[in-house]
């Protein structure tokens, strides 16, 4: 009954808009060229930009941005878990402002592509899934189970809703014209059998019953059924075929870039590769191609997943992180989208025909009525190529395409590079030195009144419901007088074994030691000899998440936290296990419970001022600050290369976490790899990943903006300065 009122709802809403605009079509179909829009076939650019990972003030600027360089369209994932952070609240305000998002780019004249996912990876906490979800009584995540799937269609039917009220798919008028269902399920599909068949299957159809008017997709899933187009994620895509001739092939993710982690080198895509992908998936009869990114942003608060994915989003796409424009990146692919556009009209009527011209060398011809194109590819690596076709000589550099739209001249070459690049500073700027106080968290005193208290280790997601990074983990034991090591002067060695991410010892209020887990090795072993005492002492163990996990296989049941074994030696009774002990639990910190980041709880606790506290570089310490906002429009960043660890707030607003992890690896000179499709081009080794944090212009007021830095291991924030950042070309 609902189905039937619901869609007889929407034919009303479309036929009230043909009744408008008497002619347009209402609706968004395909064949097997490409996308048909108001009964037209397109070729469309798109690109990604996250509507959380920018604030509302920037949007306008982004998406004009992208409608500048040539894009028809902007992509973004739905984010679950900041639209439900609890079940059945909901949160669409601020950067949260889907609805509002949407209408952005539609008054810019662009289309949209959403994609609700709902599980959306995207190097988001938990891949977007609220962690409330994994604790739904029976709950397995992307598979054949009724309750996942029940959430995952109430979510899906209410967003689809929420559009269709503000009248925003294509068929009604809107800017959607795709949306997708579900994201790279296709190795799991496999992996799971016949259940992820069924819940692949399920999850088309619900999809589909959803009655948008527009097509959905699901990208890499090879197995998506009609009228479902599955779609491929990639570096290249020219390999890539839709699993029936009658569906257009499109390339939904194509990488400008990658993420970073904390403690790895930053990544790199060279233009001309990007361009020269383009260009192959085109020629190959592509119709349809989004980078992801084209804006990454930031990862605010803790919305980085992984664990380990840094604060900054950047992904080295044509928009950085901070919204300034990346040359010539976006200059480049500014080109070839006008390149392609020029032909656009026969490449959407003719299906191209391959001519070898020499070994390494092809043209992709098209030809109809409507004109003539042709792509002169050199694929060699390193040599340039001349060839010859319809009687004129071109010259070809390496790894490269020329775009000829009227198969006479050339008027794009994805290697020949026209626009400048460009290099962003990082200006200091003249403000004031900052006058900090510091306010240092009472490890003696954690968890003398834990109200949980539990003998064994416990998961850690299971204590905190992921309201805190941080977890204590306490015991105490007893030393008698008569142990050796207490007269022999040596320390017993205390080995913890953590599931993840992070972990701080203290011994008697004291820290003893840190470990922390790496992409490689997420679990990982704390081991060091520890200072104990005659008497009762006590061990507090601070467990850190470091963003949960996005993707893998059932990664809602990855465990983190201490889970043990937690072992003593060095005592006369040799080794000693204090798994099975009585652990209390604490979550979060003190500081946090106080919301000591706003200017409401900013005076819960004594703070202390003067030089002598500020160089003492404590652990577990908040340090505060007011700080006035630079003059300009430039974006600011915060440099806490002094610092350790820790999380970052400016009024009361979380700019994120950070971590001064020097990046090791090899950051070699960029250089093709067949086996991945790939260049590796890979920066800044022997540095910390991420130095500078995006703080939003609109998160300042002019004066006194209250700065609160929560430090956990020791830091000189003395040396933190707010810096502009500007962009200049060379
Ligand atoms: C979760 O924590 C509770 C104690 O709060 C415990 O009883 C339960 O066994 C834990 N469950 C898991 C799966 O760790
Ligand atoms: C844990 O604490 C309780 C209450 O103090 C006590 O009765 C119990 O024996 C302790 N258990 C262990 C294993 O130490
Ligand atoms: C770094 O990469 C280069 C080129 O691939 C290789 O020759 C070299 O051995 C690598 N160095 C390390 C330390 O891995």
């Amino acid at each position: 009954m609902e189905a039937t009122s619901v869609s007889s709802k929407w034919i009303l809403h479309c036929m009230l808009f043909i009744l408008a605009v008497q002619n347009t079509h209402c609706s968004v179909t395909y064949d097997r060229k490409a996308l048909i829009i108001n009964g037209q076939r397109r070729i469309l650019f798109s690109g990604s930009i996250h509507y959380p990972r920018s604030t509302p003030d920037m949007w306008e600027g982004l998406i004009q941005k992208a409608k500048d360089g040539g894009l028809d369209a902007i992509d973004t994932y739905v984010f679950w878990n900041v639209h439900e952070p609890s079940p059945g609240n909901f949160n669409f305000e601020g950067r949260y402002d889907l609805v509002r998002f949407v209408k952005l780019v539609q008054k810019a004249g662009l289309y949209v592509h959403l994609r609700i996912g709902p599980y959306v990876c995207a190097e988001w906490n938990f891949g977007g899934f609220p962690v409330w979800l994994k604790y739904v009584p029976g709950i397995s995540f992307r598979t054949d189970n009724e309750p996942f799937k029940m959430a995952m269609q109430r979510f899906t039917q209410k967003i689809v809703q929420m559009m269709k009220d503000k009248m925003l798919f294509q068929s009604q008028g809107g800017p959607i014209i795709l949306s997708q269902i579900e994201n790279e399920y296709g190795i799991e599909s496999k992996a799971y059998g016949a259940d992820g068949r069924a819940y692949m299957n399920w999850a088309a159809k619900m999809a589909v019953e959803t009655d948008t008017g527009v097509p959905w997709v699901m990208c890499k899933e090879d197995d998506a059924p009609d009228p479902v187009i599955n779609t491929c994620n990639g570096f290249y895509c020219d390999y890539f075929s839709p699993n029936k001739p009658y569906k257009p092939t499109m390339w939904t993710e194509a990488w400008t870039g990658w993420f970073e982690d904390f403690g790895e080198p930053i990544h790199h895509r060279p233009v001309e590769d990007l361009a020269f992908a383009v260009g192959r998936f085109i020629q190959k009869g592509g119709s349809f191609v989004n980078y992801y990114m084209y804006h990454g942003g930031t990862n605010f608060g803790r919305a980085a997943g992984g664990p380990f994915i840094t604060t900054s989003y950047d992904y080295d796409a044509p928009i950085d992180e901070y919204g300034l424009i990346r040359q010539p990146k976006y200059g480049h692919l500014k080109e070839l989208h006008k390149a392609i556009k020029l032909c656009e009209h026969v490449l959407v009527s003719a299906d191209p025909t391959l001519t070898p011209l020499g070994n390494y060398e092809q043209a992709h011809i098209f030809s109809s009525s409507s004109g003539c194109a042709v792509f002169l590819t050199n694929y060699h690596l390193n040599d340039a190529a001349h060839v010859t076709f319809n009687n004129m000589h071109y010259e070809l550099p390496p790894w490269s395409i020329s775009i000829l739209p009227d198969c006479k001249t050339v008027a794009f070459n994805t290697a020949k590079v026209g626009a400048k690049a460009s290099e962003a500073q990082m200006i200091r700027t003249n403000g004031k030195m900052l006058s900090w106080e510091i306010f240092s968290e009472d490890i003696s005193t954690i968890n003398d009144d834990s109200s949980l208290v539990y003998v064994g280790l416990l998961e850690q997601l299971n204590v905190t419901r992921d309201t805190s990074d941080y977890l204590w983990y306490t015991t105490s034991i007893e030393i008698s007088t008569s142990e050796s090591f207490l007269r022999q002067g040596y320390d017993p060695t205390l080995t913890v074994q953590s599931a993840g991410h992070a972990l701080h010892v203290f011994i008697n209020g004291y820290l003893s030691g840190s470990a922390f887990g790496t992409k490689a090795n997420k679990k990982f072993t704390f081991t060091g000899g520890i200072n104990l005492q005659a008497g009762v002492n006590k061990i507090s163990l601070l467990s850190v998440a470091v963003g949960l996990p996005n993707n893998g296989a059932h990664f809602e049941t990855w465990n983190i936290g201490v889970l043990g074994p937690v072992t003593l030696d060095g005592l006369d009774e040799g080794s000693k296990d204090l798994s099975w002990q009585n652990w209390s639990y604490k979550v979060g910190l003190t500081g946090e419970a106080m919301n000591l980041v706003s200017s409401n709880g900013i005076s819960s606790v004594d703070w202390v001022g003067g030089s002598l506290a500020i160089n003492k570089q404590l652990p577990l310490t908040w340090y505060k600050a007011y700080i006035d906002a630079p003059e300009g429009k430039d974006p600011l960043a915060l440099d806490l290369r002094s610092m350790g660890k820790g999380q970052v707030w400016i009024n009361g607003q979380s700019i994120g976490r950070y971590w001064t992890a020097y990046a090791n690896g090899n950051c070699s000179q960029c250089s093709y790899s067949g086996a991945y499709r790939q260049w590796k081009c890979l920066s800044g080794c022997g540095q910390p990943t991420q130095r500078w944090y995006h703080v939003p212009r609109s998160w300042l007021k002019p004066t006194g903006n209250l700065l609160v830095v929560f430090e956990e291991i020791g830091g000189d924030a003395s040396r933190i300065s707010l810096l502009k950042r500007l962009v200049s070309s060379l």
